[in-house]
């Protein structure tokens, strides 16, 4: 495998670009938004710089981990060549059967199609698509070029030739492989966002404030972020759904999202990528305020 397509130029898309084309992949990095490709690139290359500052690469593999990546706004042009396509567009249901039939009708007979997705059943994007054998879960975490570990996860019908070449693969991008099962929200946030969850059930009742729960969780279990600052990082929109995926899914009421939860989405305040959530978020500070409305 040489030619990678990357869909969306989002903050997972352009991390996934940005550590295939560092281990030597052509990669075809598309976006309907020409602005966002632009916005990747300077990502990109803004996070290049920073493992070059700090010894990690030299200047030449810097210069050609650019140029492996080639942006493109058209879909069809973008994966016609391709071995690989990793898919990391907006976590939406529809939006991602619509573009696996696109990409699908696109990408040469043999390339294998994969799902950055973090909790869509990868049984139901495969069933709309004419080789469900060949798609599979490759679940990138965030930040991407830091973060060892890639959940692949098989479908139903997921070949198990394809699972091979997708450990493969991850580990040629110096990466931890994890293979598990399609079931809601796999194994990686099937743990995770019940933790967040009992974490804002804690602050809801008045357990403990935000800095107590998160220190206990970072100090007691040497967890590099509490589980109130990753919710804030992951986004609070995203984890509300990811729980409503393992609550419908698994019909159990262990899994009902907190009140609390629900109104911080409902009032918009998400996290980082609003500037608010548990904490504030001021542009270049590295300083956690906890949030005014937790004081
Ligand atoms: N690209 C390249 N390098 C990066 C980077 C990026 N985007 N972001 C950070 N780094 C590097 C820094 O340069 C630094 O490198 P050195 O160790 O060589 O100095 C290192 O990562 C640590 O970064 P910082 O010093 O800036 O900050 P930090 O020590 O506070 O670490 C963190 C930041 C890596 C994000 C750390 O807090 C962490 O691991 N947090 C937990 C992240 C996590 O749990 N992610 C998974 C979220 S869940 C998910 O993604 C899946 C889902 O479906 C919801």
């Amino acid at each position: 495998m040489k030619k990678i397509a990357v869909i969306g130029a989002g903050t997972m898309g352009n991390g996934i670009a940005h550590v295939f084309s560092q281990s030597g992949f052509n990669v075809s990095l598309i976006d309907v938004s020409q602005d966002q490709l632009n916005k990747a690139i300077a990502t990109i290359t803004k996070n290049l710089d920073r493992q070059l500052t700090k010894g990690a690469i030299t200047e030449e593999q810097k210069g050609s981990a650019l140029k492996n990546i080639l942006i493109n706004t058209s879909l069809a042009e973008g994966v016609k060549e391709a071995n690989l396509v990793v898919e990391a567009a907006t976590e939406n249901i529809d939006l991602k059967l619509s573009i696996f039939k696109q990409i699908d009708e696109a990408a040469p007979e043999g390339c294998i199609l994969a799902t950055n997705t973090s909790s869509i059943s990868i049984t139901k994007i495969a069933s709309v698509t004419q080789r469900p054998g060949k798609v599979i879960g490759m679940h990138f975490m965030n930040p991407v070029p830091v973060m060892k570990l890639v959940e692949i996860i098989n479908g139903y019908a997921t070949e198990k030739e394809v699972t091979s070449q997708i450990v493969e693969l991850s580990r040629q991008l110096g990466k931890i492989p994890c293979a598990v099962n399609d079931y809601p929200g796999f194994i990686a946030n099937r743990i995770l966002m019940p933790m967040i969850n009992e974490a804002i059930y804690s602050l809801y009742e008045g357990v403990a404030g935000v800095e107590e729960i998160d220190t206990v969780m970072k100090l007691g279990m040497a967890h590099p972020m509490g589980p109130l600052q990753l919710a804030d990082f992951v986004g609070l929109d995203v984890c509300l759904s990811i729980l409503h995926v393992l609550h419908d899914g698994f019909g159990n009421p262990k899994y009902a999202p907190c009140p609390l939860l629900v109104n911080m989405v409902t009032a918009k305040k998400l996290g980082i990528k609003t500037g608010e959530g548990f904490y504030i978020y001021t542009a270049g500070s590295k300083d956690l305020i906890v949030s005014s409305r937790f004081k």
